[in-house]
């Protein structure tokens, strides 16, 4: 570990971390570009950077880290880039199953995974089943996902139960839509951070990120490191989290 990150790492609050840290895992094709290379140069060079959120956040304790791989609407990138992506993930899946079980990580997903190619949903379920007894960490992977989608999902599962006559309309509050999210039973995430200088949410957890704390950087996905992680940290660590109230209200 660099001096400069074990200082950083050091200064962090223990007792403040975050439980949920979403990550909007933005822009490959940049950093690809600026070295004259292809596109998926970018994506094939940011297997570090997912590992090293991974593991940054793991070490840190935080219970549920979501990366954002691959939206609802980057499926109308040209054809070879997503064929390239998806044989990238198919083959990530594989080299890190062995890092997650090591480190005790349990992999879902979230988004429409059914309409990923045959060979990536067969290889995911493979992790999932591989680690789902695992008790640390659950690293949660959007796939094929946007948050209008996952809403337009839970309206239809909402409106059915009702039809089935399976609930009562008034019984339909907020933890009961929350419910029939794809993160159903997993708190919302504290700490959304995006890279690339992009300030924009992108169809990311629009139902969940209500009161998430939202941290942007410059860094490039594939120079994403622990040290960037901790940097987003202690900018969340420093933050007044007023929910509504007034600052007085808050103070301990
Ligand atoms: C993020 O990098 C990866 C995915 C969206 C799959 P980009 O491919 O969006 O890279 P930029 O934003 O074009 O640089
Ligand atoms: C968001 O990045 C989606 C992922 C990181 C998977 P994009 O690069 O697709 O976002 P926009 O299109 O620039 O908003
Ligand atoms: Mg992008």
């Amino acid at each position: 570990m660099k001096g400069q990150n074990r200082v950083m790492k050091a200064s962090l609050d223990k007792n403040n971390i975050p439980k949920h840290i979403a990550i909007i895992m933005d822009g490959n094709g940049r950093w690809a570009q600026k070295k004259g290379a292809m596109r998926v140069f970018g994506h094939r060079n940011a297997i570090t950077a997912v590992r090293e959120s991974i593991e940054g956040c793991s070490e840190l304790g935080v219970d549920f880290l979501t990366l954002y791989a691959f939206s609802t609407e980057n499926w109308s990138r040209p054809k070879d880039e997503i064929e390239a992506l998806m044989e990238l993930l198919v083959q990530t899946m594989s080299e890190e199953t062995p890092t997650m079980m090591k480190n005790n990580i349990r992999l879902i997903t979230i988004g429409d995974v059914d309409s990923l190619p045959e060979k990536c949903h067969q290889n995911l379920k493979e992790t999932m089943r591989t680690t789902a007894a695992n008790t640390g960490m659950t690293l949660i992977v959007a796939l094929s996902y946007s948050g209008r989608w996952e809403i337009q999902q839970a309206v239809k599962a909402i409106v059915n139960k009702v039809v089935n006559k399976e609930l009562e309309i008034d019984a339909i509050d907020q933890s009961e839509i929350g419910r029939h999210m794809n993160t159903g039973g997993i708190p919302d995430p504290e700490l959304l951070i995006r890279t690339s200088g992009e300030l924009r949410i992108s169809n990311f957890l629009l139902w969940q990120m209500a009161y998430t704390e939202l941290y942007f950087t410059e860094v490039l996905w594939p120079d994403f490191r622990k040290e960037h992680l901790h940097e987003a940290i202690i900018a969340y660590q420093n933050r007044e989290r007023r929910f509504g109230k007034t600052g007085e209200q808050i103070k301990p």
